[in-house]
Protein backbone atom coordinates (compact mmCIF):
# COMPACT_ATOMS: atom_id res chain seq x y z
CA UNK A 1 0.00 0.00 0.00
CA UNK A 2 0.69 3.57 -0.74
CA UNK A 3 2.46 5.94 1.85
CA UNK A 4 0.20 8.54 0.98
CA UNK A 5 -2.67 6.28 1.28
CA UNK A 6 -1.98 5.04 4.63
CA UNK A 7 -4.07 6.63 7.67
CA UNK A 8 -1.92 8.48 10.35
CA UNK A 9 -3.12 9.60 13.75
CA UNK A 10 -0.63 11.80 15.88
CA UNK A 11 -0.82 10.58 19.42
CA UNK A 12 0.79 12.34 22.92
CA UNK A 13 4.20 10.72 22.92
CA UNK A 14 4.73 11.19 26.76
CA UNK A 15 2.18 12.28 29.13
CA UNK A 16 -0.81 11.56 30.57
CA UNK A 17 -2.75 10.49 27.60
CA UNK A 18 -0.41 8.39 25.74
CA UNK A 19 -0.95 5.10 27.50
CA UNK A 20 -5.12 5.40 26.64
CA UNK A 21 -4.44 6.69 23.49
CA UNK A 22 -2.07 3.06 22.82
CA UNK A 23 -4.80 1.39 24.90
CA UNK A 24 -7.87 3.05 22.80
CA UNK A 25 -6.54 2.20 19.57
CA UNK A 26 -5.86 -1.56 20.96
CA UNK A 27 -9.49 -2.11 21.71
CA UNK A 28 -10.27 -1.52 18.65
CA UNK A 29 -8.37 -4.11 17.05
CA UNK A 30 -5.05 -2.36 15.57
CA UNK A 31 -2.33 -4.28 15.95
CA UNK A 32 0.96 -2.09 16.11
CA UNK A 33 4.39 -3.44 17.79
CA UNK A 34 5.45 -0.17 20.20
CA UNK A 35 9.48 0.11 20.08
CA UNK A 36 11.06 2.45 23.00
CA UNK A 37 11.70 5.96 21.43
CA UNK A 38 9.46 4.88 18.28
CA UNK A 39 8.27 7.94 16.45
CA UNK A 40 6.17 6.18 14.20
CA UNK A 41 4.53 2.82 14.31
CA UNK A 42 2.38 1.06 11.51
CA UNK A 43 -0.24 -1.10 12.56
CA UNK A 44 0.11 -4.59 11.30
CA UNK A 45 -3.64 -4.95 9.94
CA UNK A 46 -4.87 -1.74 9.11
CA UNK A 47 -3.51 0.98 6.52
CA UNK A 48 -2.72 3.11 9.21
CA UNK A 49 0.16 4.63 11.17
CA UNK A 50 0.34 6.08 14.62
CA UNK A 51 3.10 9.19 14.95
CA UNK A 52 3.95 9.56 18.43
CA UNK A 53 4.24 13.66 18.63
CA UNK A 54 4.70 16.34 21.36
CA UNK A 55 0.59 17.14 22.40
CA UNK A 56 1.04 20.65 21.57
CA UNK A 57 2.34 19.78 17.75
CA UNK A 58 -1.23 17.82 16.92
CA UNK A 59 -3.34 20.59 16.20
CA UNK A 60 -1.35 21.96 13.64
CA UNK A 61 -0.09 18.59 12.23
CA UNK A 62 -3.71 17.91 11.78
CA UNK A 63 -4.47 21.10 10.43
CA UNK A 64 -1.42 21.19 7.83
CA UNK A 65 -2.98 17.77 6.73
CA UNK A 66 0.21 15.88 7.72
CA UNK A 67 -1.57 13.81 9.57
CA UNK A 68 -5.43 12.95 9.02
CA UNK A 69 -6.03 12.49 12.76
CA UNK A 70 -4.98 13.19 16.04
CA UNK A 71 -6.33 12.55 19.62
CA UNK A 72 -5.66 15.61 22.26
CA UNK A 73 -6.59 17.11 24.76
CA UNK A 74 -9.45 19.93 24.60
CA UNK A 75 -7.12 21.78 26.83
CA UNK A 76 -4.40 22.07 23.51
CA UNK A 77 -7.43 22.95 21.00
CA UNK A 78 -8.77 25.30 23.17
CA UNK A 79 -4.95 27.17 23.32
CA UNK A 80 -4.27 26.50 19.41
CA UNK A 81 -7.82 28.49 18.83
CA UNK A 82 -7.04 31.10 20.66
CA UNK A 83 -3.71 31.86 19.45
CA UNK A 84 -5.16 31.65 15.94
CA UNK A 85 -7.64 34.38 17.09
CA UNK A 86 -5.14 36.39 17.32
CA UNK A 87 -3.02 36.06 15.00
CA UNK A 88 -6.25 36.45 12.61
CA UNK A 89 -6.01 33.06 11.67
CA UNK A 90 -8.83 30.03 11.32
CA UNK A 91 -8.87 26.87 12.74
CA UNK A 92 -8.65 24.35 10.67
CA UNK A 93 -9.59 21.16 12.08
CA UNK A 94 -13.25 19.57 12.63
CA UNK A 95 -13.73 17.37 16.57
CA UNK A 96 -15.42 14.35 15.62
CA UNK A 97 -15.64 12.42 19.47
CA UNK A 98 -15.15 13.04 22.94
CA UNK A 99 -13.37 10.10 24.26
CA UNK A 100 -14.37 10.32 28.11
CA UNK A 101 -10.28 9.77 29.42
CA UNK A 102 -7.78 12.09 29.68
CA UNK A 103 -10.46 14.22 32.43
CA UNK A 104 -8.09 16.94 33.88
CA UNK A 105 -8.97 20.55 34.56
CA UNK A 106 -6.98 23.88 33.86
CA UNK A 107 -6.44 25.56 37.20
CA UNK A 108 -4.45 28.31 38.20
CA UNK A 109 -2.51 27.31 41.54
CA UNK A 110 -0.08 28.84 44.10
CA UNK A 111 1.92 27.97 46.98
CA UNK A 112 -0.12 26.93 49.80
CA UNK A 113 1.38 29.06 52.88
CA UNK A 114 1.13 32.54 50.31
CA UNK A 115 -2.54 32.80 51.00
CA UNK A 116 -3.98 33.59 47.27
CA UNK A 117 -6.94 31.52 48.37
CA UNK A 118 -9.33 33.90 45.76
CA UNK A 119 -9.16 35.93 42.50
CA UNK A 120 -8.55 39.07 43.68
CA UNK A 121 -5.27 37.94 45.35
CA UNK A 122 -3.61 37.16 42.01
CA UNK A 123 -3.22 41.13 41.37
CA UNK A 124 -0.15 42.28 40.45
CA UNK A 125 1.88 39.06 40.83
CA UNK A 126 3.60 36.74 38.53
CA UNK A 127 2.15 33.65 37.07
CA UNK A 128 3.87 30.71 35.22
CA UNK A 129 2.32 28.93 32.49
CA UNK A 130 1.94 26.82 29.06
CA UNK A 131 -1.26 27.72 28.50
CA UNK A 132 -0.92 32.03 27.90
CA UNK A 133 -3.66 32.41 25.84
CA UNK A 134 -6.16 30.63 28.06
CA UNK A 135 -4.73 32.50 31.17
CA UNK A 136 -4.99 35.44 29.47
CA UNK A 137 -8.54 35.49 28.64
CA UNK A 138 -9.21 34.15 32.01
CA UNK A 139 -7.50 36.96 33.78
CA UNK A 140 -9.43 39.56 31.50
CA UNK A 141 -12.47 38.00 31.59
CA UNK A 142 -12.34 38.67 35.48
CA UNK A 143 -10.61 41.40 35.76
CA UNK A 144 -7.31 40.68 37.05
CA UNK A 145 -4.00 42.49 36.32
CA UNK A 146 -1.58 39.87 36.29
CA UNK A 147 1.90 38.71 34.78
CA UNK A 148 1.98 35.82 32.20
CA UNK A 149 5.14 33.99 31.97
CA UNK A 150 5.11 31.80 29.57
CA UNK A 151 7.37 28.71 29.64
CA UNK A 152 6.98 25.27 28.25
CA UNK A 153 7.23 22.38 30.99
CA UNK A 154 7.90 22.12 34.50
CA UNK A 155 5.59 24.79 35.38
CA UNK A 156 4.46 23.55 39.23
CA UNK A 157 8.33 23.98 39.93
CA UNK A 158 8.56 27.80 39.20
CA UNK A 159 6.93 29.21 42.16
CA UNK A 160 10.10 27.26 44.37
CA UNK A 161 12.38 28.99 41.91
CA UNK A 162 11.08 32.14 42.60
CA UNK A 163 10.51 32.63 38.70
CA UNK A 164 6.78 32.97 39.26
CA UNK A 165 4.03 33.63 42.67
CA UNK A 166 1.36 31.77 40.68
CA UNK A 167 0.83 28.81 38.19
CA UNK A 168 -1.55 27.82 35.61
CA UNK A 169 -1.47 24.28 34.60
CA UNK A 170 -3.46 21.24 34.17
CA UNK A 171 -4.20 19.52 37.28
CA UNK A 172 -5.89 15.63 36.94
CA UNK A 173 -4.88 13.69 39.84
CA UNK A 174 -3.65 16.88 41.97
CA UNK A 175 -0.69 14.95 42.78
CA UNK A 176 1.77 17.42 41.10
CA UNK A 177 0.59 19.98 42.97
CA UNK A 178 0.10 18.37 46.26
CA UNK A 179 4.13 16.97 45.52
CA UNK A 180 4.96 20.71 44.99
CA UNK A 181 2.68 21.99 47.68
CA UNK A 182 0.12 24.45 45.70
CA UNK A 183 -3.06 24.60 46.08
CA UNK A 184 -5.33 25.42 43.52
CA UNK A 185 -7.17 29.07 43.42
CA UNK A 186 -9.11 29.01 40.62
CA UNK A 187 -10.29 26.37 37.60
CA UNK A 188 -10.36 27.94 33.93
CA UNK A 189 -11.66 25.13 31.93
CA UNK A 190 -12.39 21.71 31.82
CA UNK A 191 -11.17 19.45 29.45
CA UNK A 192 -10.45 15.42 28.12
CA UNK A 193 -9.20 13.55 25.35
CA UNK A 194 -11.01 14.08 21.90
CA UNK A 195 -10.64 12.75 18.34
CA UNK A 196 -9.77 15.29 15.54
CA UNK A 197 -9.65 15.03 11.62
CA UNK A 198 -8.31 17.45 9.32
CA UNK A 199 -10.45 19.22 7.14
CA UNK A 200 -8.53 17.88 4.05
CA UNK A 201 -10.40 16.09 1.78
CA UNK A 202 -9.80 12.22 2.25
CA UNK A 203 -9.16 9.65 -0.30
CA UNK A 204 -11.59 6.31 -0.68
CA UNK A 205 -9.07 4.14 0.91
CA UNK A 206 -8.59 6.99 3.69
CA UNK A 207 -11.84 7.62 4.26
CA UNK A 208 -12.75 3.95 4.77
CA UNK A 209 -10.11 3.34 7.78
CA UNK A 210 -11.56 5.97 9.15
CA UNK A 211 -15.22 5.25 9.04
CA UNK A 212 -14.01 1.85 10.40
CA UNK A 213 -11.58 3.24 13.07
CA UNK A 214 -14.68 5.56 14.66
CA UNK A 215 -17.61 2.65 13.80
CA UNK A 216 -14.88 0.83 16.32
CA UNK A 217 -13.91 4.08 18.86
CA UNK A 218 -17.95 4.27 19.33
CA UNK A 219 -18.66 1.04 20.11
CA UNK A 220 -15.39 0.71 22.54
CA UNK A 221 -16.47 3.62 24.03
CA UNK A 222 -19.94 2.51 24.91
CA UNK A 223 -19.02 -0.19 25.96
CA UNK A 224 -17.02 1.25 28.40
CA UNK A 225 -19.66 3.20 30.01
CA UNK A 226 -22.09 0.21 29.70
CA UNK A 227 -22.39 -2.81 32.28
CA UNK A 228 -24.21 -6.51 32.51
CA UNK A 229 -25.96 -6.95 35.04
CA UNK A 230 -27.69 -10.29 36.74
CA UNK A 231 -29.19 -10.74 39.19
CA UNK A 232 -32.17 -12.62 41.29
CA UNK A 233 -35.08 -11.01 41.98
CA UNK A 234 -38.86 -11.92 43.83
CA UNK A 235 -41.31 -11.54 40.92
CA UNK A 236 -43.71 -9.50 43.21
CA UNK A 237 -40.67 -6.50 42.69
CA UNK A 238 -40.00 -6.58 39.04
CA UNK A 239 -42.10 -3.62 38.45
CA UNK A 240 -40.74 -1.41 41.17
CA UNK A 241 -36.92 -3.01 40.01
CA UNK A 242 -37.33 -1.90 36.22
CA UNK A 243 -38.10 1.75 37.36
CA UNK A 244 -34.77 2.61 39.73
CA UNK A 245 -32.75 1.59 36.43
CA UNK A 246 -32.67 4.39 33.94
CA UNK A 247 -30.72 3.33 31.11
CA UNK A 248 -31.60 -0.24 31.13
CA UNK A 249 -32.18 -1.77 27.76
CA UNK A 250 -35.80 -4.11 28.40
CA UNK A 251 -34.24 -7.22 30.37
CA UNK A 252 -34.21 -10.95 30.06
CA UNK A 253 -36.15 -12.63 32.59
CA UNK A 254 -35.61 -16.37 33.00
CA UNK A 255 -37.48 -18.71 35.23
CA UNK A 256 -34.91 -20.63 38.20
CA UNK A 257 -34.83 -23.79 38.66
CA UNK A 258 -37.28 -25.17 41.40
CA UNK A 259 -38.19 -21.46 42.25
CA UNK A 260 -41.75 -20.25 41.58
CA UNK A 261 -41.43 -16.96 43.05
CA UNK A 262 -37.72 -16.14 42.00
CA UNK A 263 -36.63 -14.92 38.78
CA UNK A 264 -33.18 -14.31 37.16
CA UNK A 265 -32.67 -10.97 35.27
CA UNK A 266 -30.01 -9.89 33.08
CA UNK A 267 -30.04 -6.83 31.86
CA UNK A 268 -27.20 -4.14 30.09
CA UNK A 269 -27.00 -0.70 31.72
CA UNK A 270 -25.48 1.89 29.25
CA UNK A 271 -25.18 4.14 31.81
CA UNK A 272 -22.69 2.91 34.25
CA UNK A 273 -23.89 1.43 37.56
CA UNK A 274 -23.92 2.88 41.18
CA UNK A 275 -23.72 1.48 44.47
CA UNK A 276 -26.84 3.51 45.35
CA UNK A 277 -28.40 1.24 42.53
CA UNK A 278 -27.29 -2.00 43.68
CA UNK A 279 -28.18 -1.06 47.23
CA UNK A 280 -31.77 -0.38 46.27
CA UNK A 281 -31.69 -3.50 44.20
CA UNK A 282 -30.89 -5.43 47.66
CA UNK A 283 -33.28 -3.63 49.52
CA UNK A 284 -36.17 -5.00 47.11
CA UNK A 285 -34.77 -8.73 47.63
CA UNK A 286 -32.30 -8.88 44.82
CA UNK A 287 -29.68 -11.21 45.17
CA UNK A 288 -26.48 -12.55 43.75
CA UNK A 289 -26.14 -9.03 42.33
CA UNK A 290 -23.21 -9.34 39.20
CA UNK A 291 -21.73 -6.47 37.62
CA UNK A 292 -19.54 -6.79 34.37
CA UNK A 293 -17.85 -5.07 32.30
CA UNK A 294 -19.13 -5.26 28.59
CA UNK A 295 -15.51 -5.29 25.99
CA UNK A 296 -17.29 -4.46 22.96
CA UNK A 297 -20.72 -3.66 21.61
CA UNK A 298 -22.22 -3.16 17.90
CA UNK A 299 -25.96 -1.48 17.60
C1 LIG B 1 0.05 17.56 33.11
C2 LIG B 1 0.50 18.72 33.97
C3 LIG B 1 1.05 18.10 35.22
C4 LIG B 1 0.29 16.79 35.31
C5 LIG B 1 -0.82 16.89 36.33
O1 LIG B 1 1.05 17.18 32.23
O2 LIG B 1 1.45 19.52 33.31
O3 LIG B 1 2.42 17.85 35.09
O4 LIG B 1 -0.27 16.51 34.02
O5 LIG B 1 -1.38 15.63 36.62
P1 LIG B 1 -1.69 15.20 38.12
O6 LIG B 1 -2.65 16.19 38.70
O7 LIG B 1 -2.32 13.83 37.99
O8 LIG B 1 -0.41 15.14 38.90
P2 LIG B 1 0.76 16.38 30.84
O9 LIG B 1 0.85 14.93 31.07
O10 LIG B 1 -0.49 16.87 30.21
O11 LIG B 1 2.01 16.73 29.93
P3 LIG B 1 2.46 18.13 29.32
O12 LIG B 1 1.89 19.21 30.18
O13 LIG B 1 3.94 18.04 29.36
O14 LIG B 1 1.93 18.16 27.93
ZN1 LIG C 1 1.98 19.53 26.41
Amino acid sequence: MLTQQKLKIAIQKKGRLNDDSLALLSRCGIKFHVASHSLIVRSENLPLDILFVRDDDIPTLVMDGICDLGIVGENVLLEKEIYQQVNDDKTNFKLIKKLNFGLCRLSIAAPAENGYDDLTTLDGKRIATSYPGLLQKFLFDNNIDAEILTISGSVEIAPKLGMADAICDLVSTGRTLEENNLTEVAVITKSQAVLIRSNKEFSQEKLSTVELLLRRICGVTTAQESKYIMFHAPKSALAVIKNIMPGFESPTIMNLDGLIDKVAVHVVSSEGVFWSTLEKLKQLGASSILVLPIEKMLD
